[in-house]
């Protein structure tokens, strides 16, 4: 670990402890147990947005993104929650493989934390790797305002890189004085293409610069925390390898031809070796469009790498995640219907089936399988250990990212957007369904417990594609 990189953790850990937080944000290590406190309240941040004023948001210790937490492989992070809010929420835990009872999300795994309520998380991580949390009650307002962090779980031997960057995407909807749009879950959102804003930021500011040296070899650790928004971005014409996806390394690295792109909730952790200084654009834009919006800045300091690699990364040790069998236990096909453009004539919701237009006086506009939220009954019950396989069908006009909880799925490189990779099968715990295609995926049912399924798209999750499974 180079020093840069303790002081890049160092410094946001004072700032957090030193501006924002009551009580220290990491309480205590001991042995294997990484304690941290976590306050969702308000808070309010220059998002160098050009607009007059600070934006005011709901966030964890009074800064977006929250703290970042960080535990080595296999220790157990132990978390309390203080809510100060004027409504419940709960902190899902993306991307871990956790014990069902520590998922975060209301109505099927906890109750609500009322206003002014604690909440004790604690649970052993599995898995190496970029991670996420965020508020798991009204998603789509409170993970907007701000309510989520970095959570890195470090492998016993990290790559030997010179330095380790998170950078942290997101995109706001403000209005005239910076303050935060507050037209939440309106129908056009929820029928198109969820909320997408007009301002994006990384790691909570209007862009961020990263001081490199010719030879260096960087980790990037890319996190896409917007609400609805895919994120196509590009890198420097520099050697870049993805090692992991949603937390879960690659079999072996993938070579990047230059453009990544994140959906909402999902992770890429590359290698990239700075190889030269003359690069016409040593920046990572987010491409829209003809635009291509430098949010990523790299900035030349003297001197050279310690590495000079030549050869390119080893894959990172696998997690043990168990494969998934070629011939699947059960397949469920999922259709998935609505929007605008859409087929969807009726569905059932809250046990009774109603036509489109009653749907949408209710603020619903999907369904997954005829059904428009959450049903009473898991969608399917698998048992512990079985191989079970989801045949994403999108009948829609839009792209979809669907997250499974509790576990990562197997899908085929072409499906998760890496078609030469020369790999079998990639695992992530968030894939994009395209447009009117269809995605399989596998997973082993090997966590038991209640597994919510939906859109992080968040305005469709409100919108009604939400549902959820059962390992027993
Ligand atoms: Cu990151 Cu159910 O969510
Ligand atoms: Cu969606």
């Amino acid at each position: 670990m180079s020093i840069h990189k303790l002081s890049r953790r160092e410094f946001m850990s004072t700032v957090v402890a030193g501006l924002f937080c009551p009580a220290k944000v990491l309480t205590a290590k001991s042995n294997d147990r990484v304690s941290y406190s976590l306050i969702a309240g308000t808070g309010s941040q220059l998002l160098d947005s050009g607009l007059p004023g600070k934006t005011e948001t709901w966030c964890y210790n009074g800064q977006v993104p929250g703290p970042l937490i960080r535990l080595k492989q296999s220790e157990t992070l132990s978390v309390d929650f203080h809510n100060e809010l004027a409504e419940g929420s709960a902190i899902h835990w993306h991307g871990i493989r956790i014990d069902n009872a520590m998922d975060g999300t209301v109505g099927l795994t906890q109750d609500s934390v009322l206003p002014g309520e604690n909440f004790h998380y604690q649970f052993a991580v599995p898995d190496a790797g970029t991670f996420w949390y965020h508020a798991h009650q009204r998603s789509s307002e409170q993970v907007d305002r701000g309510l989520y962090g970095i959570l890195i779980i470090d492998e016993p031997f990290p790559p030997d890189t010179d330095e380790d960057v998170l950078l942290v995407f997101d995109d706001w909807r403000l209005g005239q004085r910076g303050l935060i749009e507050p037209s939440f879950n309106n129908l056009h959102d929820i029928a198109h293409a969820g909320r997408i804003g007009n301002w994006l930021t990384v790691n909570g500011r209007g862009s961020e610069t990263i001081r490199v040296r010719e030879g260096d070899r960087l980790r990037l650790r890319l996190v896409n925390t917007a609400n609805s928004l895919v994120m196509p971005l590009t890198l420097p014409a520099w050697d870049a390898w993805v090692v992991a996806l949603d937390g879960m390394p690659v079999q072996k690295p993938l070579r990047l031809e230059s453009e990544i792109s994140l959906a909402p909730g999902q992770r890429a952790d590359l290698i990239v070796d700075v190889s030269a200084v003359f690069v016409t654009e040593a920046s990572i834009n987010f491409l829209h469009r003809d635009l291509s919006i430098p949010l990523v800045h790299f900035a030349f300091a003297k001197g050279k790498g310690r590495l000079m690699h030549q050869e390119p990364p080893y894959a990172l040790p696998p997690n043990s995640v168990s494969p998934a069998s070629s011939v699947p236990d059960d397949s469920y096909l999922m259709v998935m219907k609505g929007g605008a453009m859409g087929d969807m004539t009726q569905a059932e919701f809250q046990g009774s089936l109603h036509d489109i237009r009653t749907l949408v006086s209710m603020g619903k506009a999907w369904s997954l399988n005829d059904v428009v939220d959450k049903p009473d009954t898991p969608i399917l019950t698998a048992p512990r250990g079985s191989t079970q396989e989801i045949v994403f069908e999108n009948h829609t006009a839009w792209p979809h990212a669907m997250h499974l909880h509790g576990h990562h799925v197997e899908v085929s490189p072409e499906m998760a957007g890496f078609p030469t990779s020369g790999v079998d099968s990639i695992l992530r715990d968030t894939i994009l369904v395209p447009a009117r295609e269809s995605v399989q995926a596998r997973f082993v049912a090997d966590n038991p417990g209640k597994w919510l399924l939906h859109c992080h798209m968040l305005e469709h999750q409100s919108g009604g594609m939400t549902t959820w499974l059962e390992v027993i």
